[in-house]
């Protein structure tokens, strides 16, 4: 391709908001990336200017019922040490990142029956009544839309699902039977339509993924019109069936950032921790790329090293207090700044 193609190509994802299975061949394929990163800088900078929105991550149980192949917190694992923090622990955590200017907190965790409905909104609304100015994300995996309501009534703002993939073939590679992709993109319609700002996203370089498996995943974004996506590399868990096979890259994962940035321009866009595991200047990278959103870990330092999705995960041992540093340091360097509020979509 020369490079007038690799331009008119990028031009034309921009001013389409579409992109062709032949046009992402090309960009994931070709040897340039430059313009790709110049259009998505640009188109970021139009929306969130030179703003990063920081979510305080709260991995609040690592106990879950389901077998997803590539996951380490999967139940047939059994070396790893589960643990749940109790109601005091979540809100000393929060008392924390509050302290620390945190405006969202994310409560993460496995599928964990322990924490019933009940509990979680009480969690919500102790934590909504004593900090009103922030906002609630939950990523507690699939539910009833009756459930996702209550939730949603108690003050959770945001709901994190991704949806892995959206090729049917390719979600079933990577999970058991019982689970299935309509469910899960039922799950995602649903907590559109009750009103959250939701988020899908997949893994760069998961087992079985491929141009087309991709194509699927981008046009599944465009129909959803999701307000966030979380995408980072996978990387394999030595624990789990898929211990040994090969992580995705950053490149790949930078690239799909940039495209989807084209696509979708008002995206709130993480630079994960998995991309940050993968190369030391990953999420600089993904930053870089037209993501805006950091989400640093609030996590007790004593269960960081606990929710392992994947191997050598990063700041398993710093304190959030020293990751915050770290990473405003990294973002001032690219020119860009963390802002202190609730971060929300800017949009429709
Ligand atoms: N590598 C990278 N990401 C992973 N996740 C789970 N396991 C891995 C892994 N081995 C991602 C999944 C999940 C999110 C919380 O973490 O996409 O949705
Ligand atoms: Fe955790 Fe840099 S962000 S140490």
């Amino acid at each position: 391709m020369t490079g007038d193609g690799f331009i008119s190509i990028v031009e034309a994802i921009e001013t389409k908001q579409n992109i062709t299975r032949e046009q992402l061949e090309l960009l994931l394929t070709g040897q340039e990336n430059d313009y790709l990163m110049e259009r998505a800088t640009a188109v970021r900078q139009r929306v969130y200017g030179k703003d990063v929105y920081i979510r305080g991550l709260i991995e609040f149980t690592n106990y879950c019922r389901n077998n997803c192949y590539y996951c380490g917190i999967r139940r047939d694992n059994k070396k790893i040490h589960r643990y749940r923090l109790d109601k005091a622990g979540i809100m000393a955590c929060c008392g924390e990142g509050y302290r620390l200017g945190f405006r969202t907190f994310v409560l993460q965790g496995g599928e964990d029956g322990f924490y019933t409905d009940d509990i979680i909104c009480d969690l919500l609304e102790s934590i909504k009544s004593q900090y009103s100015d922030c906002a609630v994300t939950l990523s507690i995996g699939e539910k009833s839309r009756a459930s996702y309501e209550h939730y949603y009534r108690a003050g959770a703002d945001r709901y994190l699902l991704r949806h892995e993939t959206a090729n049917e073939a390719h979600y079933g590679k990577l999970h058991p039977a019982e689970l299935s992709l309509s469910h899960r993109k039922e799950c995602l319609y649903n907590l559109k339509e009750i009103g959250f700002q939701v988020g899908a996203g997949f893994m760069v370089g998961s087992p079985g993924q491929t141009v087309d498996t991709l194509y699927e995943d981008l046009q599944f974004l465009r129909e959803l019109n999701p307000h966030m996506v979380g995408i980072g590399p996978f990387i394999p868990q030595q624990d789990t069936p898929f211990g040994d096979k090969t992580a995705g890259t950053v490149e790949m994962t930078v690239r799909l950032l940039a495209i989807i940035r084209l696509l979708l321009p008002q995206v709130l866009l993480p630079a994960t921790t998995a991309l940050g595991t993968i190369d030391p200047v990953g999420r600089e990278k993904g930053l870089m790329a037209g993501a805006n959103v950091v989400m640093p870990n609030l996590s007790p330092k004593g269960v960081r090293d606990k929710y392992a999705l994947y191997d050598k995960k990063i700041c398993t041992g710093e304190e959030a207090a020293e990751c915050i540093v770290c990473l405003k340091n990294r973002v001032d360097k690219l020119g860009y700044s963390i802002v202190c509020d609730r971060g929300d979509y800017i949009g429709g």
